[in-house]
Formats: C-alpha cells, structure tokens, sequence
C-alpha cells in the first residue's frame, strides 16, 4: 500500500484529492499538509501544518510517516502571480525543489501539476501539441515550464519517478479557486444559482480548456499508478476534456437557468493571460501512454455543477 503525502492539500485540488486519495488508500496511508490548519482534513486523517519552504521540516514528516509518494500541489495561481512575481517564484519554486530533493533523498515518486498557462502566445493556439515552444509571458508560467524541465532532469539524471499532467482551469463544486485566470468558469455556476446575474472578467469569445474536478483527480490517480516502461514524457502531459468561452458557458447555464444574466468587465491581467494561452490542447500523448480518457463534457458536467450547488443553496451553505 503506498503512503502518499499530499502538500498544499488545502487548496482547491487538494482538499478534493486528499478525500480521494484516502478512499482509495486508506485515510491514514494519506497525510495531507498545508500553511494552516484546516478542519475537514484534520478530522478525516493524518494532517500537519507545513511550510513546503521549510526543507527540514517538510523532509521530517516525509521520514515520520515513511512516505513513499508526494503530490506537491503548492501554487500561487497564474492572476494573482502578476501583482508580486518574485513572491509567487519563490513559493511555486521553493516548494518544488524542496519537493525534488526530498523525493529524491528519501526515494518517493512525486507528483507536479504543470498548466495550460506553460504555454505562451508562440504555442500553436488550436490543439496545442504535447511538444512545442513554450515561451509563456507569465510567471505562473515560466515557473511551470521550468518545474516541468526540472522535473524531466530529475528523471534523467537520478532516476526520480516524476510525473505531471498540464492541468487546465478545474471546475468545482466543493473549494474555491483563487487567484486563477480561469476562476470565472467556476464563479459563474455559483452566481447563476446564487443571484442569477454574473460579470465576466473574459471576453466573450476567448476560449480556454477546462476539466472537472472528478476527471483532474482520476488523471492524478491514472497517471501515478502507470507502468512507468510506457511513459515517454516525463515533464508534463497534455491533458483535455472540454474547451469554451464564456458566451458559450453562459448560453449552456441558461439551459437550466433561463433568466440567468451575464454582462462583462474585463480585468486587463486575465484578459492579457488568456489571451497569451491556448484555445484548446491535443492530448493524443496522455491517450496512447497512460490511457487518459475524461468521462465529463460541458453538457453533463454543468448539469452536476448546478445540482451541488443548489443544495448548498438549499442548506444555506452559500
Ligand atoms: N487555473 C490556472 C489559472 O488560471 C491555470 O492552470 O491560473
């Protein structure tokens, strides 16, 4: 049975994956770790508070629990990574290396979400390949594309079992995102059943590749428990499931939200980001050598957002 530590667990794809993992492998084969306390992880398993920036304390816990997998999910998202660049390089990439050489010293296989935000403006925009220029214009980016690097030469050099997928802007129901360009793709659901009316930071028209939330952590999942003989890349897959804008977001809420009202005010960061990424990505890679393959599309996925989030509503947890 394999002992898995999750860092950063109390984000948004954490605290999802952190349940998850501890229904596949046992809660107390699943320490979840993050800056602050964080109740609903506590109380469902082993948990501790951790500064992924400090190497000694993170490598204790690793050595504590005998930990022999490590998801290192600590990011400063790409929007709020342009108000303090630096902040954001030294958070994204601190708790990276910290990540690389702990796994490394204790012999752990380690997990590294990358992004579609690796691409930039000189990435082909439609069915973006698997192998392609990569020169993003942000520094959510650069950190990406330099984890993804890194990650590779891990591998190369000391054998280090790295694995990573190129995760597009995740919708879900349970923790919200923060800081990200493509938040507006979750906040939409959320003010659709909350006030029916939303404003969109993104132009109408600008398309980005989304994936829900089930999908990102059966790809995590896949991904880690793949014969390694069959992986080829190991800086990051290309990973997709549904590509839209926010025009076309809005026409498939208003299927079940008819009087839903949308108007615009875009945020010059996001619109720049959004812009500089792809429109959608080819993950014919991911396919043919871990058998990637999302059960979620925009038409089942926004009828699941919708039925969560109302019971929220109902339970007055909105
Ligand atoms: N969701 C991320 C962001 O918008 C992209 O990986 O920053």
């Amino acid at each position: 049975m394999k002992k898995i530590l999750i860092v950063g667990a109390g984000g948004q794809i954490g605290s999802e994956l952190t349940a998850y993992l501890r229904s596949i492998y046992g809660a107390n084969n699943v320490v979840a770790t993050d800056v602050r306390e964080c109740e609903s992880l506590s109380s469902t398993g082993p948990f501790e508070v951790l500064n992924a920036l400090d190497a000694k304390a993170f490598a204790e816990i690793v050595n504590k629990y005998k930990i022999d997998t490590i998801y290192n999910l600590v990011a400063l998202l790409s929007a709020v990574g342009e108000k303090d660049p630096m902040f954001a390089w030294s958070i994204n990439m601190g708790a990276l290396t910290n990540s690389l050489e702990i796994a490394r010293e204790y012999g752990c296989a380690l997990f590294t979400p990358s992004s579609i935000g690796a691409f930039g403006p000189s990435s082909p925009k439609d069915s973006t390949p698997q192998d392609t220029l990569m020169q993003p214009t942000t520094i959510y980016g650069v950190c990406k594309v330099t984890g993804e690097m890194i990650s590779n030469y891990y591998n190369l050099r000391y054998g280090l079992d790295t694995r990573s997928v190129r995760f597009p802007g995740i919708i879900s129901n349970l923790t919200l995102p923060g800081g990200g360009t493509t938040d507006y793709a979750v906040e939409i659901f959320y003010e659709a059943v909350k006030s029916g009316k939303f404003t969109c930071p993104i132009p109408s028209d600008m398309f980005m590749d989304m994936l829900y939330m089930p999908d990102a952590l059966k790809a995590c999942v896949e991904l880690m428990e793949a014969d390694p003989a069959k992986l080829i890349h190991r800086n990051s897959f290309n990973i997709a499931s549904m590509s839209f804008s926010p025009d076309i977001i809005y026409k498939e809420i208003c299927k079940h939200i008819p009087n839903l009202q949308m108007d615009y005010k875009i945020e010059p960061i996001k619109e720049a980001i959004a812009s500089s990424w792809p429109n959608s990505l080819d993950d014919t890679c991911a396919r043919a050598e871990w058998g990637w393959k999302p059960d979620w599309n925009l038409e089942n996925m926004t009828v699941d957002m919708l039925k969560h989030i109302k019971i929220k509503k109902e339970k007055g947890l909105l």
